[in-house]
């Protein structure tokens, strides 16, 4: 078995949370040089929550509705669960709420995620139905580092798809989703190992 230290890394959440299972599975193996401390969701009934408790992950949810159009001070709470529990590093998971220059710059370096969308193209939301409106031949997915910039920071690791005749939303997601529980195990490996690094606003070493 493996003694190295391993990085507590939490995953924020706001949904059904199949990247947060794939992370968790991955992060099973002892030599995974991440371990996940936290779930935590911005919505209490985010399904993921359930699920993450019943791999025996603590969760922790932090609505954001009550802080209104605070984002600051609602993150301010979720950075109190995340210091509360030790967190070094943090994934987002299908995080639904954009985090403003207070909180990517205290987690600079130390905070990822993954977007369904080959970036820099198709930043922001319903990128399954901009990529077949637009007629690419090729789709897939980016884990990145988080900069204030909304999905334009550095890429981790991609992955293609290929669109293929009569794919819809629901079946070129799926095909990209594939792609995602395959590649944040492994960016998320890079990180916690010190392999790929935010220097300068470049990731290096991946
Ligand atoms: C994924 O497509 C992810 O790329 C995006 O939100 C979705 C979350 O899905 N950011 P899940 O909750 O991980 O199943």
């Amino acid at each position: 078995m493996s003694t190295a230290r391993r990085v507590p890394t939490a995953i924020l959440i706001s949904g059904r949370g199949s990247n947060m299972v794939a992370l968790i599975e991955a992060a099973r193996a002892a030599e995974f040089p991440a371990e996940i401390v936290l779930v935590a969701a911005n919505l209490p009934d985010a399904g993921g929550l359930q699920r993450a408790a019943a791999a025996g992950i603590a969760t922790a949810s932090v609505d954001h509705r009550p802080f209104g159009k605070d984002r600051e001070a609602f993150e301010r709470a979720l950075d109190a669960e995340l210091q509360a529990h030790g967190i070094e590093l943090v994934a987002l998971a299908g995080f639904m709420r954009v985090l403003t220059p207070w909180f990517v710059t205290r987690w600079q370096g130390r905070l990822i995620n993954i977007h369904p969308s080959l970036l820099p193209d198709f930043r922001g939301t319903h990128t399954h139905a901009r990529a077949l409106e637009a007629g690419v031949a090729e789709h897939g997915c980016t884990v990145h580092f988080v900069v204030p910039e909304l999905d334009a920071g550095p890429t981790i690791l991609q992955a293609k798809v290929p669109v293929l005749p009569g794919d819809d939303e629901a079946s070129l997601s799926a095909r990209v989703l594939e792609q995602e529980h395959r590649i944040y195990p492994q960016a998320l490996a890079l990180v916690a190992s010190g392999a790929a690094r935010l220097e300068d606003g470049v990731a290096i070493g991946r």
